[in-house]
């Protein structure tokens, strides 16, 4: 089985997010391929995935409906459909406040693409509230919560 996670990251604490997810997957033996989302586009970005996670860092967009601009311009490219037969999931790294809630509407929009959502995805505390410089680092616990993460999308998509 095969996964990519796609991110966007400024400061680089979404990419960390999307590094310990990735450790997670292939504990379950899963092949994990981690990709920015620049670039990306189109259902062919996603070829040969049966796992496919979107991670973004909190920016407030639309007040905590839309990921960072390169993670929204793919999931639009995607439309219609093109995350049927897929296993899918989001994540997000957040300063302060909204995390949770981008979350919860990102795995809405995921679902309405046609993918199969893992829901639960992490929240991760970390950075600072708009800053383009790199703030605190993520806790132990949500790094294993990222981890985590990984291991239940892993053994879902193999059901
Ligand atoms: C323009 C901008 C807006 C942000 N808005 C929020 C916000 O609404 N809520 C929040 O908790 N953090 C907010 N943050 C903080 C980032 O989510 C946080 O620093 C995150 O760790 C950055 O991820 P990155 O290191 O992958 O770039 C904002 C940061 C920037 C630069």
């Amino acid at each position: 089985m095969n996964a990519l996670i796609v991110y966007h990251s400024k400061t680089g604490h979404t990419r960390q997010a999307a590094d310990d997810i990735a450790r997670g997957l292939v504990s379950e033996g899963v092949e994990a391929d981690v990709k920015a989302a620049d670039g990306l586009s189109g259902k062919g970005a996603l070829d040969g995935y049966d796992i496919v996670l979107f991670g973004t860092p909190t920016y407030g967009n639309r007040r905590y409906n839309l990921p960072a601009k390169p993670v929204d311009d793919l999931m639009k490219s995607l439309a219609p459909g093109g995350l049927e037969g897929k296993t899918v999931g989001a994540f997000t790294v957040f300063a302060g406040y909204g995390g949770g809630k981008l979350v919860t509407n990102m795995e809405g929009s995921l679902a309405g693409l046609g993918g199969k959502v893992v829901g639960g995805g992490p929240a991760v505390k970390a950075g600072a509230p708009l800053s383009l410089w790199k703030g605190p680092d993520a806790k132990p616990a949500d790094t294993t919560a990222c981890e985590e993460f990984g291991r239940k999308v892993a053994r879902l998509a193999g059901i």
